[in-house]
């Protein structure tokens, strides 16, 4: 296994998907405060208020194909290299299983899922060149505790652990480091944009009363500027664990008793804790 090459903050470029706003503009914003070069995407650089001092704003959008390579051309052509590539950008719609239309299921897995694959395709082969390079995923504590009415959302960042996983494995070889960001409920753009699609009659109270208490959970949620603060330690790690969960600390109890509770008693609590229904209403 090759050396693990950390450089000086300074002495690094990084490019971060979704900085125009919440968690990816606090990653940004704490890089380009240490030093770095720091490149931010938007899908629409042009429309970012009030740009972090220092970040560079690239056009990317998650769902077309060739955008990730040419964002990544953007910051090669002007910066030589990239070193860091934090993964973020991502979106989250609300409602049942069975209701989501399948359409909008995979848009949810193309923009939190491939939309990182694209942009890991384009960003690897020169990390892997030079034996050098750090990949920090944006999952999510959905991504461990699925909550119920964003299924869709927690599948995605379930899907996000496997990949990342994966990739640490194919990526030692080249002494790239790679680990997943896993924030919990964090005070952000994310609830207001987040799409809630229509609910048939069956599950609409559910839906309501589920999404009610992961909004209140979101607007009252940690300030973005820890995830910001975090990504730049685990920079400066030589060796990363596999996933680094960060938030309210009830959510991090969370993710500890869902390892010792048994899944039923553990699944009892958050049937509680997002006020599912007893008894469903019959067609
Ligand atoms: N807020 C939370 O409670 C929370 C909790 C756990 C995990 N997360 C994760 O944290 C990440 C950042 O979310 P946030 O809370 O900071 O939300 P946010 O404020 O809504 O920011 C989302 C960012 O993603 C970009 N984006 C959205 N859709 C995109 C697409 N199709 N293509 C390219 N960029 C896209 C947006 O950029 P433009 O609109 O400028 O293109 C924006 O900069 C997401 O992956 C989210 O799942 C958030």
């Amino acid at each position: 296994m090759p050396r693990i090459l950390v450089p000086r903050i300074e002495e690094t470029v990084v490019l971060v998907t979704g900085a125009s706003g919440g968690i990816g503009r606090a990653i940004a914003s704490a890089f380009a405060g240490a030093g770095a070069r720091v490149f931010g995407t938007s899908r629409d650089p042009a429309s970012v208020r009030d740009a972090p001092e220092g970040v560079e704003f690239l056009e990317w959008d998650a769902h077309k194909e060739s955008s990730a390579d040419a964002c990544a051309a953007s910051a090669l052509e002007r910066a030589g290299r990239v070193d860091i590539l934090v993964c973020n950008a991502g979106m989250g719609i609300g409602g049942s299983i069975e209701d989501v239309p399948v359409a909008d299921a995979i848009r949810q897995f193309d923009a939190n899922v491939f939309g990182v694959l694209r942009m890991l395709r384009a960003v690897l082969p020169g990390m892997r060149q030079r034996y050098s390079g750090l990949v920090l995923v944006v999952g999510s504590a959905a991504g461990r505790i699925a909550v119920p009415f964003q299924g869709h959302y927690s599948a995605s960042k379930f899907a996000l652990e496997g990949l990342v996983e994966s990739l640490r494995l194919e990526l030692r070889p080249f002494g790239v480091r790679a680990a997943l960001i896993e924030p919990g409920d964090t005070r952000t753009g994310f609830t207001d944009s987040r799409r809630s699609l229509p609910s048939s009659p069956a599950y609409a109270e559910a839906a309501t009363r589920a999404i009610g208490v992961m909004e209140k959970d979101e607007r009252s949620g940690a300030d973005p500027a820890g995830v910001g603060a975090l990504a730049l330690r685990l920079a400066r790690r030589r060796r990363l664990r596999v996933r680094y969960p960060i938030g309210p600390a009830f959510q991090l109890l969370a993710l500890g008793l869902k390892r010792i509770l048994p899944s039923r008693a553990f699944e009892a609590f958050l049937a509680v804790y997002y006020k599912v229904p007893r008894t469903g209403v019959r067609p």
